[in-house]
């Protein structure tokens, strides 16, 4: 990690921090199974860690401050774990995590299984939003609407650029690797005239893909889609990013270019896409649960975000033997969505308001969409010792009050 200049569109270019030079980071392409092991330096002026979103590791590589002290400037540290699932996944700071994210610390770890569907083409798509200023430089701090909703930018970024045209030939089925590492900008993105076939999300493949015309994702969500291309050589599909209401209205977001795709070369015949997946390990239900209340409050004149009525670091930790199950009830008392995610573990959507879901529709997330005003309803195995950290994804709420910790004992 080290201060970077980045060119973002055709502005003047930005001071960035990036790992390895560039924003996004590096694609860490692995195996199921493989040992990855990171030679992490830091050259940035402050300190700093990195947070494995969505991998299953032992509690020691996870990057929180609950379980390493900060890399120091100058230091260095070795990340080293196995990658036990296939998916992709991301890895950002977990210090001042609203501000190092923003500046440009993330990358993605795609982690290939062996009975992957078919596709022709394939395209991991980083999702971000960022504030610049005129001078090229990030507009750091939020205003009073950017902590309240979550911080929002003024140009979008898709793969580190603004409005890239992509090449793709007619006939092919595309599999999109999607996540949303922005700091509070919920995408629901669209493909001009196509349907989305969703085949899998944060914890890989999902037993019944299903279609859609837009797909929300939310900061730290990841999305697993496919794309029978139909149209003709010459033309273009605009990639946008649809309206979206997630508590504030959908008037400060209207639709936007993402990117183009264009169509080129000669029309083939696309691989089939995907019908089905594989069945997720359900996990037992009907053991112990505890609560988590996400809330906001007006704390000594600020705005905080609070778990269970209470602010980060000062929400009890939920104690958890190893290898047990719990069942936690996630309730959402405000007016807004908010990205929920457990460090370390996967979880299973069981109810939503009380309403059961089908088994044959549960898979594995490690970060959800808390619908306002509801309760869901989650299954998690609690199968690695150490301490873990639950949060708000976005990074405005988490770093003003609303993470917790599971101690597994
Ligand atoms: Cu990507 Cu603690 O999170
Ligand atoms: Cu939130």
């Amino acid at each position: 990690a080290a201060p970077a200049d980045i060119t973002y569109g055709d502005g003047p270019s930005t001071p960035a921090w990036a790992y390895n030079g560039s924003v996004p980071g590096p694609l860490i392409e692995v195996a199921q199974g493989d040992h990855l092991r990171v030679h992490f330096r830091n050259d940035l002026p402050d300190e700093t860690t990195i947070h494995w979103h969505g991998v299953r590791l032992p509690a020691a590589m996870d990057g929180s401050v609950f379980v390493q002290s900060p890399v120091q400037p100058g230091a260095s540290f070795e990340y080293e774990f196995d990658l036990k699932d296939s998916g992709l996944f991301w890895f950002h700071p977990h210090v001042v995590s609203d501000l190092q994210v923003q500046r440009g610390l993330y990358g993605t770890i795609l982690v290939r299984g062996e009975n992957e569907p078919e596709f022709d083409r394939e395209l991991v798509v980083v999702l971000d939003d960022i504030r610049l200023l005129a001078d090229g430089s990030i507009d750091e701090y939020p205003d009073d609407d950017g902590i309240t909703n979550g911080r929002e930018g003024n140009t979008l970024l898709f793969n580190g650029q603004v409005s890239p045209t992509l090449r793709a030939q007619p006939g092919e089925t595309l599999r999109l690797r999607l996540v949303n590492t922005a700091n509070g900008r919920f995408f629901n993105l669209k493909i001009a005239g196509h349907q989305l076939r969703v085949a899998g999300t944060d914890g890989g493949l999902i037993p019944i893909p299903y279609d859609v015309d837009s797909l929300p994702i939310a900061p730290g969500e990841r999305y697993d889609v496919f794309v029978s291309l139909s149209g003709d050589v010459g033309d273009e599909l605009a990639i946008t990013t649809e309206p979206y209401d997630r508590g504030h209205g959908t008037d400060d977001n209207p639709s936007m270019p993402l990117a183009t795709l264009s169509l080129e070369g000669s029309k083939v015949t696309g691989k089939p896409l995907p019908e089905d997946g594989p069945a997720a390990e359900l996990f037992a239900e009907g053991g112990e649960s505890f609560a988590v209340v996400l809330g906001e409050a007006f704390i000594g004149g600020e705005q905080k975000f609070t778990i269970n009525g209470a602010v980060s670091p000062d929400v009890p930790d939920v104690m958890v033997p190893n290898g047990e199950t719990r069942i936690i009830e996630l309730q959402n008392d405000t007016e807004q969505e908010h990205p929920f995610h457990l460090h370390g573990f996967f979880f299973q959507t069981i109810a939503r308001d009380g309403v059961p879901v089908p088994e044959s529709e549960r898979f594995n997330k490690d970060t959800i969409i808390s619908p306002m005003m509801s309760t869901l309803t989650l299954a998690a195995r609690f199968d690695e010792p150490g301490m873990w950290m639950y949060h708000c994804h976005i990074l405005e709420h988490a770093e003003r009050g609303m993470m917790g910790m599971v101690h597994v004992e």
